[in-house]
């Protein structure tokens, strides 16, 4: 098993000897209910690092709404034992009032990059993960940090605030892991109903879909937003929150598509809120 610590000054030992003895440090910060998709970042943090360090908390600061705050799945046994497969070295898993002792005066905000896509939907949401993201990695100081590219907004997020803000640690993007239908793993898939389950993978049925309308040659992300809208009518109990074609990096709308784009949209099944994202055009896997 790997050691486990909700202690920052015990964390903050922990890694300092290992860096003192030259070893690279790999951090994946997480939310727990950890996963396949967790698991493939933990796995290249251990091949890229001599020590690796994942965290598990769940970060008040970042939901928008209670009731996903509340029953948000937390299942640290399992995940113990997820991280012990790796193996990493520790888990940190501190408390809200450990790393929030008194009310949080100091934000990091990135406000361009979090006024569209889930941020639009989110208010607070990304200031919240990049206000702990920065926390956690003035507390871990790793090398190398890992995030999924599942979150592609949270990504583009986090790799801005390291370049803006120069913090010394190289984000490394993961691929999104998914099930055999198409559907990304996500800890909110844990919510979905058996019914459910079968109509989540048309998330990324319509973001395939518009990949193969853009292969066939059509530039307008209008009329291809409006084509995937109507993929939805027969589905009363699914929710499209919203549809994008954006810039990878910038992540603002692109209406004549000319270049590398990704696709973006976020779908409510129920009362679960999943989101999904794909690049164009396909790359080619190399492995
Ligand atoms: P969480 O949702 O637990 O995700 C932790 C990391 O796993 C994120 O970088 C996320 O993008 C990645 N991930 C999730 N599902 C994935 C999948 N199917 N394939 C590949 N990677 C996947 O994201 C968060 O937690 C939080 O916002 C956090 C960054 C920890 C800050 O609180």
């Amino acid at each position: 098993m790997p050691d486990l610590t909700s202690s920052i000054p015990e964390l903050v030992k922990v890694v300092k000897t290992a860096r003192d003895s030259g070893r690279s440090v790999g951090f994946v910060p997480t939310m727990g209910a950890l996963h396949a998709g967790h698991l493939k970042l933990m796995q290249e943090a251990r091949r890229e690092n001599d020590f690796v360090v994942v965290s598990i908390f769940v970060n008040p600061l970042q939901f928008d709404r209670k009731d996903d705050l509340d029953r948000y799945p937390r299942t640290l046994d399992a995940d113990m034992d997820m991280c012990s497969t790796v193996p990493v070295d520790v888990v940190f898993t501190p408390s809200p009032s450990e790393l929030y002792p008194h009310e949080q005066l100091a934000f990091v905000d990135v406000p361009d990059l979090t006024s569209h896509l889930c941020g639009a939907f989110r208010p607070g949401h990304f200031r919240g993960v990049t206000t702990v993201v920065a926390k956690l990695f003035h507390i871990v100081r790793p090398d190398r940090a890992y995030f999924g590219e599942k979150d592609a907004q949270q990504l583009a997020v986090i790799r801005r605030m390291v370049e803006d803000l120069n913090m010394p640690v190289a984000v490394v993007g993961i691929p999104t892991v998914r099930e055999p239908d198409g559907l990304a793993l996500s800890s909110r898939n844990k919510h979905l109903t058996a019914e459910q389950r079968q109509l989540a993978p048309l998330l990324p049925q319509i973001l395939r879909e518009a990949q193969s309308r853009l292969d066939k040659g059509e530039r307008s992300a209008s009329a291809i937003s409006r084509a995937i809208k109507l993929m939805f009518r027969k589905y009363t109990e699914l929710r499209l929150e919203y549809f994008e074609i954006v810039e990878p990096r910038t992540l603002k709308a692109v209406e004549h598509v000319d270049g590398p784009v990704l696709i973006a949209g976020a779908m409510w099944v129920g009362a679960t809120r999943l989101i999904d994202n794909m690049s164009w055009p396909v790359e080619t896997e190399t492995n």
